[in-house]
């Protein structure tokens, strides 16, 4: 279904969830499913709170709230409507609470970020990293240089993502870019771990200025009031910082130091 559709709203908060699978590999409860509401129907992903695996450095139960905050950041990251991650919200399911998202059919074809020969790289993409493969060959992890994913580095950035893996980059059949997996996101501390490197040290362009421009006005403008109820308070602070940070120096910034800089596995 398309994010944009006037029906996703209401069919996410009411529709009638059913489960139909598990997301495999998920180190999480992920699990998908149908929606149904009134004669439309859709399909979906619900990680519902009690399914979420307890990890060292977040509080517990707290992942599917850092996915909803996340998305309402999305929000204010898409001055044209065009949210980079997926209709996503907060409710009961038949596990309890827990997030849903939309699902969002993906172009096989289309992906942004890749492990390839360095002879393969396509023309005009960006190299992250280089490295050798399990049988000693050389290898390299791009991505291409294009505007949504440029974007979608700057909200990593805000987020404080600590998994923009590849597997986190969705390319939409309608031809857009989406990302989804945002449970260790907004941490107080740095921990900015993403493949998407690729601008390290650039000036951001004029429009992505312009946006996170406007991400601190929404913040100031009743934004930070709702994310108060998923955030602490010190989540919150860390959180304006960063967004300061970047008024203050608009640049794509480098890897802190402090810990892996790229998520592992990458993919
Ligand atoms: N809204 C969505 N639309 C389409 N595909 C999705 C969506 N959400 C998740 N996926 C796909 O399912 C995979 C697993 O989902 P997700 O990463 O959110 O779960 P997880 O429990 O954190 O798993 P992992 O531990 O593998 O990261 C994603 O890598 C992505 O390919
Ligand atoms: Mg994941």
């Amino acid at each position: 279904m398309d994010p944009l559709d006037p029906a996703v709203p209401g069919l996410l908060s009411a529709g009638r969830l059913e489960v139909t699978g598990r997301i495999v590999n998920a180190s999480n409860a992920t699990l998908f499913c149908d929606i149904e509401l009134d004669g439309v129907r859709a399909k979906c992903v619900y990680k519902p709170i009690r399914g979420e695996r307890p990890l060292w450095d977040f509080p517990d139960g707290t992942l599917a709230d850092r996915e909803y905050a996340s998305y309402l950041l999305a929000e204010a990251f898409a001055p044209d409507g065009c949210v980079m991650v997926p209709p996503t919200l907060l409710r009961e399911g038949p596990f309890g609470p827990g997030m849903v998202q939309l699902w969002i059919d993906t172009d096989e074809d289309g992906g942004l970020v890749d492990v390839l020969a360095p002879s393969d790289v396509p023309d005009g993409w960006l190299t992250v990293l280089r490295a050798r493969d399990s049988l000693g060959e050389p290898a390299v992890l791009v991505h291409a240089d294009h505007p949504e994913l440029q974007r979608m580095a700057v909200l990593d950035v805000v987020l404080n993502n600590a998994d923009r893996k590849a597997g986190h980059v969705l390319a939409g059949v309608d031809g857009r870019v989406y990302g989804v997996d945002h449970g260790i996101c907004l941490h107080e501390e740095d921990k900015l771990r993403t493949v998407l490197w690729g601008w390290v040290g650039q000036k951001l362009p004029t429009e992505l200025r312009a946006t996170v421009r406007a991400v601190r006005r929404e913040l100031d403008n009743g934004l930070r009031t709702r994310l108060a109820d998923h955030l602490t308070r010190r989540e919150l602070r860390a959180l304006s910082e960063r967004v300061d940070g970047l008024l203050a120096t608009p640049r794509f910034p480098e890897p802190s130091g402090y810990g892996p800089a790229i998520p592992w596995p990458a993919f």
